[in-house]
């Protein structure tokens, strides 16, 4: 899958934070600090907790704007608001020296959660575990931010906190009494794998700030993870009214262990927290709590690890074959927040939709901070989840309009997770061969027209990664062995029914442009000349087909529309079509050649019709008879045509296929005014390209991944 999102700079997303926070009356210090892990959060694509909705928490349960009073919400007291600007953090006397206990007096819970995690990496060093509970807190936000800083400093960490508000359903029941508590952990592996793995659970199947995210972006929710407020699952972001655990009763355990945590530090009842406009039953807390934890990752070392490995080495062995064993192309938590952050880093800012950056820039707006939206670069980027999801499987593509053409196959293709290597077709037998060499094989090839002889096939088919499939960007099946193939049970995809309305278009094309001498008038006036033929009328004329299939009956109905009679060739007769398009049944193909003025060929290239126009077919036609190729440049003998249109036998050749293309000078159709052609481009329209090329992927990934969607040409 494809993002296309735009690229806001790091440092004009802090002088929006920080204006946002100081105009709620937070100090410069606390909004930086609010502004530090919104930053982090986009950065690491965690775009539920970006700081659309770090200001929306506040605006509803935090200060409520206590600092503006510019509104009627804001002139709540203080006892009503969640979160309060510039509250000073109060250290309880404890005698346990690796545990400190924090009253924060609702500070703002980013600014609490930095200094906590930094205290418990100081005691941690002192003491090997650092920990600190909180009490009084508002919510912090995103705690994978916080372990993951830890982690990459070398600790293990943890937090845990009752989610703002109770939002989740216990397990069997009916009422939310839980809040999509997070659980985060953070463990030291950058230097086994390159980054930290970060565990960072909300314990629903999607938190509120997703429903948010999916109502923001008209996206529907993932099936059974919200209820409306009948209590029935909705997948509508407008209309889920309370949310489910993930993994049933496991997730509901976990999101109890948090209300648990809160409960020994100072939590009270979860109904009445951060209800701030309710009045709760005299002497009730509605505030929340957190818990942090660290650990020096060498305090849990027993210095007994096998083979004589390090602690290092051993943690890199564990994950070695946790992914080995044919899981390598398995996720790693932590690899899609690395994987996210990469993609900002390449492209120098933080990554935003259309819809989050007009919320982005209304809240600039706001604050009277000067954001020109305008002016920021767009990037399609892949989804930092289907990254991480690559799966361990190898195509080669080689078509180039696919490649060439925006659309959805794009992103279709990227969220196949499949490796692929690109290059430009249609490329010779030879090329195909290095390709497979170099690269010891693929499972799939999306090709076009390139050279999938025997000996491609038999390279492909033996190498150390196996050819699989053959998936044909197309219909024509005559570059490929498909025998071979067939005899060796690899299938050979295809497209049939996406590009024949287009074909027949390029085929009229021709017809007119032979009809009209467009080539001789077109260079004559281009050229400063005003040569004028005069040309032909299609009205009345009666147009041969010698393959009626798709293409053939498409072109049919368009000549229908220019008066011109149809008469028609094919091995199988489709009866209803030609008497719905009054369309004469040939015996033979001879007898299409004999009687049309107008000859369009739309059979397979196979033995039984190569070369089947040639001087001795030419013959049998009538004189200046038009012949149109959009089929296979096989189909015809070139020098024989050329020849025929020289001598004006034939009144002109349209074409948009050769025998070898491109076309090898010297050529006998060159020079001829009366030959018309195009290179092989009659199936390449946007339209056509998109509907042939999701086909052709659909075929492909579908074929690999073990779906039954795909259309195979050579049943066996
Ligand atoms: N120029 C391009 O970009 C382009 C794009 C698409 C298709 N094509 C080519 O156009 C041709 C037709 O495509 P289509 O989608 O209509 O295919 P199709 O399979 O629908 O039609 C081919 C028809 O030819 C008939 N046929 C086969 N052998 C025959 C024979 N010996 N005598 C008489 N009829 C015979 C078949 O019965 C069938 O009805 C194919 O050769 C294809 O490769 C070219």
């Amino acid at each position: 899958m494809t993002n296309i999102m735009r690229v806001v700079p790091v440092d004009k997303h802090e002088e929006i934070a920080v204006a946002a926070y100081v105009a709620r009356g937070y100090s410069v210090e606390e909004a930086k600090l609010g502004a530090k892990t919104s930053t982090m959060a986009t950065r690491h694509g965690i775009r539920t907790h970006n700081l659309i909705k770090a200001i929306h928490l506040d605006d509803h349960l935090g200060s409520c704007g206590a600092g503006d009073g510019s509104s009627p919400a804001k002139k709540r007291k203080l006892d009503q608001i969640g979160c309060v600007p510039n509250a000073q953090i109060e250290k309880i006397p404890t005698k346990y020296k690796a545990f400190e206990r924090w009253n924060c007096n609702r500070k703002l819970g980013q600014a609490v959660a930095w200094e906590a995690m930094e205290t418990c990496m100081k005691l941690a060093d002192e003491y090997g575990v650092g920990c600190v509970a909180v009490d009084n807190a508002f919510h912090y936000l995103w705690g994978g931010g916080y372990v993951m800083e830890a982690a990459k400093r070398g600790y293990v960490a943890y937090t845990c906190c009752p989610a703002a508000l109770t939002e989740v359903v216990p397990f069997g029941g009916k009422i939310p009494t839980l809040g999509t508590n997070p659980h985060s952990w953070g463990l030291p592996t950058q230097d086994a794998i390159g980054y930290p793995i970060v565990v960072d659970w909300a314990t629903s199947v999607v938190a509120m700030g997703r429903v948010q995210q999916l109502k923001r972006e008209g996206k529907p929710l993932p099936e059974c993870a919200g209820v409306d407020k009948d209590g029935k699952y909705t997948t509508d972001p407008n209309a889920v009214a309370a949310l489910v655990p993930f993994g049933a009763h496991k997730g509901y355990g976990l999101a109890l262990i948090d209300e648990l945590y809160a409960a020994f530090t100072g939590g009270s009842t979860p109904t009445i927290r951060n209800r701030w406009g309710e009045t709760p039953a005299a002497g009730e807390k509605q505030t929340c709590t957190f818990y942090f934890q660290c650990q020096k990752a060498d305090a849990f070392s027993c210095g007994d690890f096998a083979q004589g490995r390090n602690q290092a080495e051993n943690v890199k062995a564990v994950i070695g074959d946790v992914i080995g064993h044919g899981n390598s192309a398995c996720m790693l938590p932590g690899q899609i927040e690395a994987n996210a952050a990469k993609l900002c880093d390449e492209h120098g800012g933080l990554l935003f939709s259309e819809a989050e950056l007009a919320e982005l820039s209304a809240m600039a707006k706001t604050h009277g901070v000067a954001f020109d939206t305008s002016a920021l670069k767009q990037v399609s980027v892949p989804d930092p989840f289907a990254m991480a999801m690559k799966k361990d499987i190898k195509v080669l593509l080689t078509t180039t309009s696919y490649q060439d053409t925006p659309g959805e196959h794009h992103a279709l293709l990227e969220k196949s997770g499949f490796e692929v290597v690109r290059a430009r077709g249609p490329l010779p037998a030879a090329d195909m061969l290095k390709l497979v060499q170099e690269h010891g094989g693929f499972d799939g090839f999306l090709n076009g027209d390139d050279e999938i002889t025997t000996a491609v096939l038999d390279a492909a088919m033996t190498a150390k990664r196996k050819l699989k499939v053959v998936a044909k960007y197309g219909i024509g099946l005559d570059s490929i062995n498909v025998d071979h193939c067939t005899a060796n049970r690899v299938p050979v995809l295809f497209t049939p029914g996406v590009n024949h309305t287009t074909v027949a278009e390029h085929a009229m094309g021709l017809m007119i442009g032979c009809a009209k001498h467009f080539w001789l008038h077109m260079n004559s006036v281009k050229n400063g000349g005003w040569k004028r033929k005069t040309g032909i009328e299609l009205a009345g004329k009666t147009l041969g087909i010698v393959g009626m299939g798709r293409v053939g009956k498409e072109l049919i109905k368009r000549c229908a529309a220019f008066e011109m009679k149809a008469v028609a060739f094919d091995l199988y007769w489709d009866d209803k079509f030609a008497k719905e398009y009054g369309v004469e049944r040939a015996a033979t193909k001879e007898d299409v050649l004999k009687i049309a003025d107008v000859i369009s060929l739309h059979t397979n290239l196979d033995d039984s019709t190569r070369d089947m126009i040639n001087t001795k077919s030419i013959a049998m036609m009538k004189e200046n008879v038009i012949l149109i190729n959009t089929a296979r440049g096989g189909l015809v003998n070139e020098a024989d045509v050329a020849e025929a249109c020289s001598k004006g036998k034939l009144y002109g050749y349209g074409a948009d296929v050769l025998c070898h293309e491109p076309i090898a000078s010297p050529h006998p159709f060159q020079g001829v005014d009366n030959i018309l052609l195009t290179p092989h481009i009659g199936s390449r329209t946007g339209e056509s390209v998109q509907r042939q090329a999701c086909r052709a992927t659909t075929n492909l990934v579908q074929y690999l991944t073990g779906g039954k969607d795909f259309i195979q040409a050579n049943k066996f």
